[in-house]
């Protein structure tokens, strides 16, 4: 399997996600009113996993709309079709496309397109990140205070004891300043380009998670759960840094 496969399958469902952009689509509730699927979530879905079926029938796939599909293949296909739905229901231009491949457990590549801003972003375990055709580093920051820093809150954020405010509030305080972008894919990106020094998350998907993981780490980037062990991609927490904050925002993690 080439990346280039897997970068023009991300950009063939980006161009179709974009071009309902602004426009009417059918809009579900999942769990809730605040988890929404959108008609375009599922075409975008369709889309690479039929790509999926035709080129690599023996793979798996465990997509977000879809579940898994398990042909007891050693590599598995990790699927975000839109990672920022609800930015994207509501016209807010954030939000990707995330591709994350597994060989048996491990992620040896990983793809996100960042559709609005047309930025290709991806990772071959080993082989450095890139942006395009850039390879991006992490930033080189250790002082919390001059710290950006990025995170999201689950669905179930009212009726989820763990709700994230806390700590919300406490590395606010800590650092230059938070932000909530909504698209999780995109922010272990942006750590991996240096634009955040950290991004954490309380409860986060394989889907959202495997793609971007990948990247982070090839950009030289620390990703850990709020206790600074190593995860896997069904860990909830998240915590992706450039390793130099790491441990500070550790101690108020565990803290808050
Ligand atoms: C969501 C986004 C968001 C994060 C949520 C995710 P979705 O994914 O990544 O940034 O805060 O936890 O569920 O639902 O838009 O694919
Ligand atoms: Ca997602
Ligand atoms: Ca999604």
């Amino acid at each position: 399997m080439q990346i280039e496969d897997v970068k023009n399958i991300a950009l063939e469902a980006g161009e179709l996600i974009r071009s309902y952009f602004g426009k009417k689509f059918e809009v579900e509730y999942k769990k809730n009113e605040s988890n929404l699927v959108t008609e375009v979530d599922k075409a975008s879905e369709n889309l690479i996993k039929e790509f999926i079926n035709k080129k690599f029938p023996s793979h798996n796939i465990l997509a977000e709309e879809g579940g898994r599909i398990n042909n007891n293949g050693e590599y598995t296909w990790v699927v975000d079709p839109i990672d920022g739905t609800t930015n994207f229901a509501h016209g807010l231009p954030i939000f990707s496309v995330s591709i994350g491949i597994q060989k048996n457990d491990e992620t040896v590549l990983g793809v996100v397109y960042d559709v609005m801003m047309d930025v290709m972003y991806s990772a071959e375990k080993g082989s450095g990140a890139f942006a395009n055709e850039k390879q991006m580093f992490v930033s080189n920051n250790s002082n919390l205070k001059h710290a950006l820093l990025v995170t999201g809150f689950p669905y179930d954020i009212s009726d989820n004891p763990d709700n994230a405010l806390e700590k919300f509030a406490a590395l606010t305080k800590a650092s230059r300043g938070m932000r909530r972008l909504g698209s999780a894919a995109i922010d272990f990106c942006y750590v991996s380009k240096g634009v955040f020094d950290g991004f954490w998350e309380v409860s986060l998907h394989p889907w959202d998670i495997c793609g971007g993981k990948l990247i982070a780490e090839e950009a030289g980037g620390l990703v850990t759960n709020f206790k600074g062990e190593q995860i896997n991609i069904y860990s909830k927490q998240i915590l992706c840094t450039n390793g130099k904050i790491h441990n500070k925002m550790i101690e108020i993690l565990c803290r808050n």
